[in-house]
């Protein structure tokens, strides 16, 4: 098989009404969607990414309405994020409805649901009448695809279609935000900031713990990996001491001419570096260099969400 890059979301429809899964865009990262109410199609998800059963999907709908129709009940701070950051990068763990399969929530009773922003993916989940779980459409592991031709690099021999929506605005995966709590608890950093969520719902807990048995599959400790080896610091001291390697460097903001640099954003703009962060990883680990040297940002802003990545990506002994 062979994935056709097209814009075309009839032709998505049909495939996914057959159960078949397609590649689609969203503002954070590209998915690979199925039929969410489908079982049959959800599996193929699992296959195509490699990606183990105990790691939950995100479903995708076409607004907060659809939402509700999958969960037991819509709890006052899921209403008030919905209503501000949907369409957006944001997902809600909700408890669920048992109309969604087991396969689709590893068998947890709660589900993460997001109304994604990109028109096309909005149009297409408009055409269907299932939603669509996805994860990022990557295989299991490593970097997130932000841009077709990614996907189509990995995955282009194992799907049929993928939808061409562009580059990715945001860059980064959505936010998921526990609301089954009487404290909702941020599950994992993302697209929508901390700072953005606090302001409409006010303190929330952060439970980003990483460990080997995780409950959610961005918790584990190595994640949006590159394959080369790529070390995290103090950037001038890293270009010293590996001075005898080719050398690739990621910065946030400054400029390093001696070796082959990716500077995420020249203005230092944290949701500017979101954006650019995993095609420049791609890019380098694709690259001849040797071994990848990167940098923190501010914990401030879609930072916390780009530290996230870089300290999952990074090696470890
Ligand atoms: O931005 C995104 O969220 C992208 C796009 C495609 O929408 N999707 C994405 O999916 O990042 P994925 O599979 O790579 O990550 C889904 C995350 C996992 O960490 C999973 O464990 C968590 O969502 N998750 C899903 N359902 C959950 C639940 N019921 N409870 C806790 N975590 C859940
Ligand atoms: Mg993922």
């Amino acid at each position: 098989m062979q994935s056709s890059i097209t814009k075309d979301i009839r032709a998505a429809a049909d495939l996914l009404g057959k159960g078949e899964v397609v590649a689609i865009p969203t503002e954070t990262v590209y998915g690979l969607a199925a039929n969410a109410l489908d079982a049959d199609a959800v599996v193929k998800i699992f296959e195509v990414k490699n990606r183990p059963h105990f790691d939950p999907l995100i479903v995708h709908v076409a607004s907060a309405e659809k939402a509700k129709a999958l969960v037991e009940y819509f709890p006052e701070v899921a209403k008030k994020l919905a209503e501000k950051c949907w369409p957006g990068p944001l997902t809600l763990v909700l408890k669920r409805r048992n109309i969604i399969p087991d396969l689709v929530t590893s068998g947890l009773d709660t589900v993460g649901i997001r109304v994604p922003s990109h028109p096309l993916t909005l149009q297409l989940l408009n055409l269907l009448d299932f939603p669509l779980a996805a994860p990022s459409a990557n295989p299991f592991g490593y970097i997130s695809p932000t841009s077709p031709q990614h996907v189509m690099s990995q995955l282009g021999e194992k799907i049929p279609m993928i939808l061409d929506g562009g580059n990715c605005d945001v860059g980064v995966e959505s936010t998921i935000v526990d609301c089954t709590a009487k404290v909702p608890v941020v599950l994992r950093l993302g697209g929508t900031s901390i700072e953005t969520i606090e302001a409409l719902i006010g303190k929330v807990e952060v439970n980003i713990a990483s460990s080997s048995a995780p409950h959610a599959p961005g918790m584990l400790v190595s994640h949006y990996a590159p394959r080369k080896k790529m070390l995290l610091g103090d950037l001038d001291e890293l270009v010293a001491e590996y001075s005898h390697k080719k050398i690739g460097i990621l910065s946030f903001s400054k400029v390093f001419l001696s070796s082959e640099n990716i500077v995420l954003s020249a203005s230092g703009n944290t949701s500017e570096a979101a954006q650019k962060l995993f095609a420049a990883m791609r890019e380098l680990d694709e690259s001849d260099v040797e071994i990848i040297l990167a940098e923190l940002l501010p914990e401030e802003g879609l930072g916390r969400a780009v530290n996230d990545r870089l300290r999952r990506a990074a090696y470890k002994d």
